[in-house]
This record gives structure tokens, C-alpha cells and sequence, in this order.
């Protein structure tokens, strides 16, 4: 009775939005039993359905080996159904059904972290999201279909923790030394967001008091010895609980809230109904044993889970193609909400750093979809940049047109609208639409097509008529598979400076009304259109998409002394950070010089180290390698790239001389009485100590071994460990040797020591292979995977020469392990058609190569839509 041994014929896998179908039957209730044996589960469940729509009733399965099934109380015998390796069908049934099914699953040898799996030897973990549920047991695995679960959880009472969702309504022996609950979910979902979890685990406790006064139980439940390290990420909980009801009016819904971290996990964390689970690196947060980046990172990863409870549980997708309807608000929300936890600013300057490092060159490149795509092979290949980031900034945007009251009447009708359905996209936008008043179905253009747009951006001065203006073009690069491309909405946020005195000017009132610009605001959805600015004595400088008000490419052609100008007296801290990095990249790509830049920054520091040394410590960002890789389309040569950013880098630490060390002994992160600004002075520091080693000061290794010794912060530590191990330093051994001995039982610590030496820049394939060959290197635990895998890439000339036979290699063996994360690794490659040659032909013949060695449906696709360009 084991799975059809017929293989299936693989005819095209391509899955198509248009052919979306109503299912035949809706789940009323699931009634699950898992009983988990060291070497293997049993899964129970008893299925009320009830025809909705004609058609053979389907029930999704995969590596199941079926037990028994009965329907309306008979056995079915193997002739009564048709079986393949998908899923299991049913011909001529009545419309109300009672399904009963036995299968036996094997979690203690699921490496691909999908379905249940045992992630540790103390614990078993689900992970459902998207297609996860067909591990399990035969269901209607698809997000239109809601049911109410009942889940009964039974196993050895080695394992004391047995969760599921909702409510526990029971609970005792189950003889032999084991025992049982029984779980109760009110809400009904979709299977992606069951959750159950067996082990033995520690737990912190806390309580919420909604603001309609019912009472919520938190828990976290971890390693007794990483329990310290979840307060950060308790607080960030209750925060975001207190968020949502005062931005979006969304109370909580259950009597209890739990968290459980696991270190075997494929993505982030996952937002499973009132039973998140999370990667440790997103929940375990603490000075001595993680960054501030980390710590942030926590603290916006649990606000993204949390927010999903409304934007993705209890308002869903209807199919997986609306994956950024979920996604894309949720991220908005999440970025929304870490603006108010530190500095607007620059929480916005690092997420528009992750959306052009990121999402831009996927957008260029062969893996080009848009934020809603329209065909798929395999969903998990699009969990991306796109669907998530992109998807926020579209939300943005329509935020941005419409100010705080009307957006927020627009997501009320949303909920009210929708809530306990599974929707579109188009249902989102129509709802945002009627409760504002706003019309915005232009927006769905974004999401229906990809490719960043071009802005190109002029102005002109009449200084007869005084006045300004503004003439905007948009355009996007041909697409082979979307021929049809349109002028999108582009929300323009502007400011004019009096290029004299340096001060905002005041926008022309009546200008304003009659060019359309309100708040300065001005929405651009031609494709070419002019603004006209009245009242201006002399020529001001203009300063465009502020806080980055639209995801495009924007062309205006700035001398460097207007981006100077903008570095030194813009008050939008996004734009400064922005024209630093304009200014960076001209000298980078386009050979300008870099004393403008040098004279602006100088001249601007001393006020932004005051008033946020955050902010001011990214004004130094000089664009990583990868970053100046990805906005080069032919003839790459990452050797050349590499030297100019190094002579750069070495220009820089030379004229701002004195100024570096004073900075950083000046500098003192326990002075500082907030988080954000301490964490601002260690960004800082650390930057100026990597510059003093430019310097070649003599003194920069003592300085950097005391920095490493002295300190019980992660980030002092690991900015230290980087100059010492980076430069060869004489005490780069040991320095390394003593975080190892430190940090050996600490992982997320650990993952740091691996990525800080695969990082270096002289890194070789032997000094890689020493790492992965390392007691402690695990190709079963993705963070230890991408910890050396994402340092090595952090070195765009390594990646290109010893690195393109280490990501082969990890797709290859992670194609059947783990096909979730090799499909993602091998992505690190997908813009090797940009190479120059000889490189650019032998990258293509070992990627060519790898095609016949894949199965996957993950990796396969990936493959052929990097090779497709
Ligand atoms: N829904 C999750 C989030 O963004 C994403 C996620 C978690 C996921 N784990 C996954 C997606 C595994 C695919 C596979 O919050
Ligand atoms: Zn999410």
C-alpha cells in the first residue's frame, strides 16, 4: 500500500495563475493525532469535508506512506483511488465526506527541514509554509481552504513539551512512558500555518493585557542556557503587540502567544497561528553572544511574525501567487515599526540597502519575476527580494500618497472586508482603495509586472520668469516574457534648497495646487511629465525621491558639488546617506575624484556624529564590491572593481589623517544612555579602527587587541577580530583561538568566528576547505552553511574563482538534502553572465555541467532561469 510505483510522467511542472480553480470540497474540521516513535510518526486524521464546486476530490501527499483510509466509515480498497508521488484522488464522491487516513511519516530522517522534522535530539519542529502540510498527512494543502485543527500530540515523555495551536484542552498518560495534549485552534486556517512541536525545551513566561482587556500568555521556549538571550525578543514582542492596536487598530485574538526556537531552520522564522517558530538567529538576542545588527534584526523578525497574525492568518492568500499580498504589507509593517524603535533614518537607509543590493540585481538579471508572479515551478523559489521587498515598497508608496488617516482608513476596510478569508491582491488594493477614497488601482501595474523603472529626472532655472522646471521621464528595459510594460505610479517626495544659505525653501502654494504637488508629494504616472516650481529668486537645488519614495532607478545629473551640497544641508538623513553614496559611486565607477566628497563629509560629521552617530557612521558606507558588481551589465571583471575600491578605501583613511583616531578615542559607546546611540558609537569605532589599519598606524593592533579583550559586546569584539584577522595581524592567531574557546557552545557566536575567517580577503579554497572540513562545520544546520558560504561572497573576487566550485558543489549535494537552500545558494551565482571573459564562458560550462546532476524542482529551476539569459 506504499506509494505508486509508477513514476510520474514529468510532463512541464509549470503552475499558471490564470488556470487558478475553485477546490471541490472545503474542510469543515481536521481532527489530527501524531504519535512520534524514534523511528518513525503515525498520523491520524479525520477530514469533514463538504463539496463546494464540481470535480474529483484531491488531497495532496508527499513521501507518505499510507496506512489505511475509510471514507463515510468504508475502507477504500487501492482500486477506489489513484495514487502517484503528489497526491491521492478520489472519483464520484458524495458531497459530504468523512475521511479517515492513516499515514506513516519519517521526521527522524527529514533533512530538508519541510513538513515535521526532527531538528534536534531533543526536539521535532514543523515547518508547513508553503507546501509543508503534504508531509504530514493527505489534505487539501492549498491556502483557500480553511478548516477548524484539533490536534492531539502524543510522544515519550523524554520529549515534556508538547505543543500545537490554540488552546490546550488536554492533556495525560499515554502508558508505556508516554503521554499526550490535545490542542484546540478556534480561527480556522489554512494548513502552511499548522504548527506542532515535541521536545524538551526551557521556557520564559510573561503576560499581555490586549487593549480590549483580555489577557495573553507568552512564552519562548529555548535551550535552558539560551533562556537570558530571549528578553530582548519578549519586549519586542509585547512592543509589537502595542503597535498593531495603536497603528492598525488589531488586537490580539487567543489566550496565549508561543515562540520556539530552533537552530535547524531553513528561512528566518515562521508565523504559524499563536505557535511561531524561529531560527535561533532571530530570537536569541543578547550583547555578549550577538551584534546590534542581530539584535535589531530580532527585534524586527518578531514583529514580522507577530503582524502576520493579522496581515497573513487571519486575512490569507487565496493562492501562493498573492504571496507578497502577506509578505510584501508585512514586511512594510515590520520596517514601519523598527522606524520607530531607532533611527528613522537610517532603519530606512539599511532597508533600501537590502532592496538595491538585493532586489535590483535580481530584477536585472535572469530570476527577473514580478513582485506577483504569474507562472512558478517550484513556490519556495519565490520567497524573494521581490515578492518581500519590493512588495513592502509598493505598500509604501501607496502609504506615502495617501498620509497616516487615509491609509489607515483603507486597511480598516480591509479587515472588516476580509478578515477570515483568503484574497488577492486585487481585493487588497480595491479595499485600501474604497475606504480611503482614493483610487488606486494603478498601483496593481507594480505588481503585475517586473523590471525596476527608470526615472530620469531634469531641471531648468528661468531666471526671467523665476522659476523652476522639473521634467520627469520614466522607461523600463524590454522584458521577453512580459512584452506589454506600462508607466507605473511613482510617488515623487521633493524638497528645493536655497543653494545659498543652504535652507529649505517653502513650495509655492499656488504652484503646489496647480501642478498636483501636495505635501511634497508629487505623483508621476505618465511617461513623461513637467512640474512647474513660481517664486524662485535664483536657481535652487532640488533634492528627489526622499526617503526613497519609489523602488526605481533615478538619473538626474547632479554636479558633485549639488550632491555635496545635498551630504552637507539635506534634513531628510535618507538623502544625505544617498548623496554620499551618488558621490561614492562616481568615484568608484566613474573615476571622479574624491575630494568633494571628502571636503563635504568633513565638513558635515561633527553635526551628525552629535546629533545620531548612527547615521553617521553611514555616511561612510562605501558600496560593498557586490553592490558596485551588480550595476555593472557587461564585461565584470571583479579584480579591477576590487583595486579601485581598495584605493579608494586607502585615499580615504589617508586625507581624513588625525581625524580617525581622535574620532575613535574619543568615542565612548557606555556614555551613551540608549541603545540606538550606543550602538551608532560602535558602528563608528569600529569603522575608524579599520581606517586607522589603512594608516598603517602603528599602534592600530594594540588598540584593537585591547578593544578585543576589553569588552563584553559582540559588535566591539568582532570589529576588533576583523581588523586583527583581515590585516594578518601578529595576534590574529590568538585572538581567534580565544573567541573559539569562548564562544565553541555558543552558535550563533560560532557562525560569526566562521564567517569572520571565510570573509578575509585573502581567503583561498584551502582556507575554505579548512572551515568545512572543521569538528564543528554542519551541512545539516543552514546558519552554518551561510555563514561560510556568505562569507566567502563577501569577496566578490573569491566568489568568482575558487567560490564558483563551492556553490556547485553545496547545490549538488543540497539538492536532494536540503533542494529549499541549495536552490537559494546557488543563486550567489546568477549574474555570472555579466563576467568579462575568459571567466564568464567557464563560469556558464560548470553551470551547464551541473544540469544533469540536479532532480530538484528547487535547484532544476533555478538553473534553467539562470542559464536562460
Ligand atoms: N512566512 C515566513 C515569513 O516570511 C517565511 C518562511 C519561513 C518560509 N519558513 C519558510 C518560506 C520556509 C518558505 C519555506 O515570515
Ligand atoms: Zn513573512
Amino acid at each position: 500500500m506504499n506509494i505508486a510505483a509508477n513514476p510520474v510522467i514529468e510532463a512541464d511542472q509549470t503552475v499558471y495563475l490564470k488556470d487558478y480553480q475553485k477546490p471541490s470540497y472545503l474542510v469543515d474540521s481536521i481532527h489530527l493525532d501524531i504519535q512520534v516513535y524514534d523511528d518513525h510518526s503515525l498520523v491520524k486524521s479525520k477530514l469533514v469535508m463538504q463539496r463546494q464546486a464540481a470535480g474529483d476530490l484531491v488531497l495532496l501527499g508527499r513521501d507518505l506512506e499510507l496506512q489505511s483510509i475509510t471514507l463515510n466509515g468504508k475502507t477504500l480498497t487501492n482500486e477506489q483511488y489513484q495514487l502517484d508521488a503528489e497526491q491521492l484522488v478520489i472519483a464520484n464522491t458524495p458531497d459530504l465526506v468523512e475521511l479517515n487516513i492513516e499515514v506513516l511519516i519519517h521526521p527522524e530522517s527529514n533533512t530538508q527541514l519541510e513538513g515535521l522534522y526532527q531538528a534536534a535530539d531533543n526536539l521535532y519542529v514543523t515547518q508547513n509554509e508553503p507546501e509543508g502540510f503534504r508531509k504530514i498527512t493527505f489534505y487539501p494543502d492549498r491556502p483557500d481552504v480553511l478548516s477548524v485543527f484539533t490536534t492531539r500530540v502524543e510522544a515519550d515523555k523524554k520529549f515534556p513539551v508538547l505543543l500545537a495551536n490554540g488552546n490546550l484542552i488536554e492533556a495525560g498518560e499515554a502508558g508505556e512512558g508516554r503521554h499526550y495534549t490535545v490542542w484546540q485552534d478556534p480561527t480556522k486556517k489554512p494548513s502552511y500555518l499548522f504548527a506542532c512541536v515535541i521536545g524538551d525545551l526551557a521556557v520564559l513566561k510573561d503576560r499581555y493585557t490586549t487593549s480590549e482587556g483580555s489577557d495573553v500568555a507568552l512564552e519562548i521556549y529555548a535551550e535552558a542556557k539560551d533562556i537570558p538571550k530571549c528578553h530582548i525578543a519578549m519586549e519586542a514582542l509585547k512592543h509589537s503587540m502595542r503597535w498593531d492596536e495603536e497603528h492598525y487598530g488589531r488586537p490580539y485574538d487567543l489566550d496565549n502567544y508561543m515562540i520556539v526556537a530552533t537552530s535547524a531552520f531553513n528561512m528566518g522564522a515562521m508565523e504559524n497561528k499563536g505557535l511561531n517558530i524561529f531560527n535561533t538567529s532571530c530570537v536569541l538576542a543578547d550583547e555578549e553572544y550577538t551584534t546590534d545588527a542581530a539584535i535589531m534584526r530580532v527585534q524586527s523578525v518578531i514583529a514580522h511574525e507577530y503582524f502576520h497574525n493579522w496581515t497573513g492568518n487571519r486575512i490569507t492568500c487565496r493562492d501562493w501567487f498573492q504571496l507578497c499580498l502577506k509578505e510584501g504589507l508585512t514586511v512594510f509593517r515590520d520596517q514601519s515599526f523598527s522606524e520607530d524603535l531607532q533611527s528613522a533614518a537610517v532603519q530606512r537607509i539599511d532597508d533600501v540597502a537590502v532592496l538595491k543590493s538585493h532586489q535590483f540585481p535580481e530584477d536585472s538579471g535572469p530570476l527577473s519575476h514580478p513582485p506577483r508572479p504569474d507562472h512558478f515551478v517550484e513556490i519556495n523559489n519565490f520567497y524573494t527580494a521581490t515578492v518581500y521587498e519590493k512588495g513592502a515598497e509598493i505598500n509604501r508608496m501607496m502609504a506615502t500618497l495617501l498620509g497616516k488617516e487615509k491609509f489607515r482608513q483603507g486597511t480598516d476596510e480591509y479587515f472588516k472586508r476580509h478578515d477570515g478569508q483568503a484574497v488577492t491582491v486585487e481585493d487588497w488594493v480595491a479595499a485600501l482603495s474604497a475606504g480611503s477614497g482614493v483610487d488606486l488601482s494603478a498601483f496593481l501595474i507594480w505588481y503585475n509586472q517586473p523590471g525596476t523603472p527608470k526615472l530620469q529626472a531634469q531641471g531648468e532655472y528661468d531666471a526671467a520668469n523665476q522659476s523652476y522646471r522639473l521634467s520627469l521621464k520614466q522607461s523600463l528595459k524590454a522584458h521577453a516574457k512580459y512584452p506589454n510594460l506600462k508607466a507605473v505610479p511613482i510617488p515623487v517626495a521633493l524638497a528645493l534648497f536655497d543653494a545659498e544659505t543652504g535652507e529649505q525653501l517653502v513650495l509655492n502654494a499656488e504652484a503646489l495646487f496647480e501642478n498636483g504637488v501636495k505635501d511634497g508629494v508629487y505623483l508621476f504616472d505618465q511617461n513623461e511629465a513637467s512640474i512647474e516650481f513660481t517664486g524662485l529668486k535664483a536657481a535652487p537645488v532640488v533634492s528627489l525621491l526622499r526617503s526613497f519614495s519609489a523602488p526605481v532607478n533615478l538619473e538626474f545629473n547632479y554636479s558633485d558639488e549639488q550632491l555635496a551640497f545635498l551630504l552637507q544641508y539635506e534634513t531628510n538623513g535618507f538623502n544625505q546617506w544617498q548623496a554620499a553614496q551618488t558621490l561614492l559611486e562616481r568615484i568608484l565607477l566613474n573615476g571622479h575624484n574624491a575630494q568633494t566628497y571628502l571636503d563635504a563629509i568633513q565638513k558635515t560629521l561633527p553635526f551628525v556624529i552629535a546629533k545620531d552617530p548612527l547615521l553617521a557612521s553611514r555616511l561612510f558606507d562605501v558600496p560593498t564590491e557586490g553592490y558596485l558588481g551588480s550595476r555593472i551589465d557587461q564585461d565584470y571583471n571583479p579584480i579591477v572593481l576590487n583595486e579601485a575600491r581598495e584605493a579608494l578605501l586607502n585615499t580615504l583613511a589617508r586625507e581624513l589623517g588625525g581625524f580617525v583616531k581622535e574620532t575613535y578615542l574619543s568615542l565612548d559607546p557606555i556614555a551613551q544612555k540608549e541603545f540606538s546611540q550606543a550602538m551608532g558609537v560602535r558602528a563608528l569605532k569600529n569603522i575608524m579602527l579599520s581606517l586607522l589599519a589603512r594608516q598603517g598606524d602603528s599602534e592600530v593592533f594594540d588598540l584593537a587587541y585591547e578593544q578585543y579583550q576589553n569588552t563584553g559586546n559582540m559588535s566591539e569584539r568582532l570589529g576588533a577580530l576583523k581588523v586583527l584577522v583581515w590585516n594578518d595581524s601578529p595576534q590574529a592567531q590568538e585572538v581567534l583561538q580565544d573567541f573559539y574557546t569562548r564562544f565553541k557552545d555558543e552558535a550563533l557566536s560560532l557562525d560569526q568566528w566562521f564567517m569572520i575567517q571565510a570573509a578575509h580577503p585573502k581567503a583561498t579554497a584551502e582556507s575554505i576547505a579548512y572551515l568545512t572540513s572543521h569538528a564543528d562545520y554542519d551541512l545539516a544546520v543552514p546558519n552554518r552553511i551561510r555563514s561560510v558560504s556568505g562569507g566567502l561572497n563577501a569577496n566578490p573576487v573569491n566568489t568568482w574563482s575558487f567560490g564558483v566550485q563551492h556553490f556547485i558543489d553545496l547545490a549538488k549535494y543540497l539538492d536532494e538534502k536540503n533542494p529549499i537552500v541549495g536552490s537559494r545558494l546557488l543563486q550567489v551565482l546568477s549574474r555570472w553572465y555579466t563576467l568579462a571573459e575568459p571567466q564568464r564562458s567557464q563560469v556558464k560550462a560548470e553551470l551547464e555541467a551541473l544540469k544533469s546532476q540536479v532532480k530538484s524542482k528547487n535547484v532544476s529551476e533555478t538553473l534553467n532561469s539562470m542559464l536562460s539569459i
